[in-house]
């Protein structure tokens, strides 16, 4: 199988306080296409960084992210910014919808950036096979904080990537929610075949991954 997601040497400084901060140091990481992988580690072990820097939405201070092959640093703003509106999602712990927009207006917005038509049509029917039929024309403060991460999944896969990046996407939902949104990810992950990295404290979460990635100090466990 193909390497998907490779890293090489990845770290990231903050200078902070006239002192650096490494949040992430020598990051050597490869996620083949399809699988699923839970990042484990305690709080301040940089997580959401790798995460951050994974997705293109931070950069590195050291070292390159390869995501299908593309060394994603060495695009232009603007290259980077269609690559990952093409190839991978993100799902935030707090969802950040947008409060003034309904639930499939929210779902649309990624898919309206390059491709106008269809949009819509795929926003409903991702929100439809999410069990969202029902809340379609919702606002975020309408809706549960299971529905809400629920339309915040469908807008990260609404564009078919091909890599799916969740911050502890289950982290303020009890139980029940927290099933539904982990089974759906699984789904997602075995008939589209998207390749998943999931930050994650919960070991139930964890344990529905293909494997478990454990981060200590910014560094990777093996
Ligand atoms: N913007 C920032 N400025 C300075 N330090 C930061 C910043 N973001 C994260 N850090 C530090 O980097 C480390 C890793 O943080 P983070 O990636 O958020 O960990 P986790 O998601 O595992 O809790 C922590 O020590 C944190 O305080
Ligand atoms: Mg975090």
């Amino acid at each position: 199988m193909n390497n998907i997601i490779q890293t090489e040497n990845l770290g990231k400084k903050y200078f902070l306080d006239g002192t650096y901060i490494e949040a992430i140091k020598e990051i050597n990481l490869t996620v083949k296409e399809g699988e699923m992988v839970a990042l484990m580690g305690p709080s301040g072990s940089g997580k959401s960084t790798l995460l951050h820097i994974l997705g293109g939405i931070d950069i590195p201070t050291e070292g390159k992210v390869f995501i299908k092959n593309q060394d994603i640093f060495s695009l232009s703003e603007k290259k980077l910014a269609r690559f990952r509106n093409v190839h991978i999602g993100f799902v935030f712990q707090f969802h950040y919808l947008l409060p003034e927009f309904t639930a499939l207006e929210n779902v649309m917005m990624p898919a309206q950036i390059y491709n106008k038509s269809g949009a819509r049509k795929k926003a409903e029917d991702i929100l439809i096979r999410l069990g969202l039929k029902n809340r379609l024309n919702h606002k975020p403060s309408q809706m549960s904080g299971g529905e809400q991460q629920r339309v915040a999944i469908a807008r990260a896969v609404v564009n078919n990537p091909s890599v799916l990046l969740a911050d502890e996407p289950t982290g303020n939902l009890d139980s029940y929610n927290t099933h539904l949104v982990i089974e759906l990810l699984r789904e997602l992950n075995k008939k589209n075949n998207v390749t998943m990295v999931i930050a994650t404290h919960d070991r139930e979460v964890a344990e529905y991954c293909d494997r478990i990635v454990f981060l200590r100090d910014g560094r990777l466990q093996t």
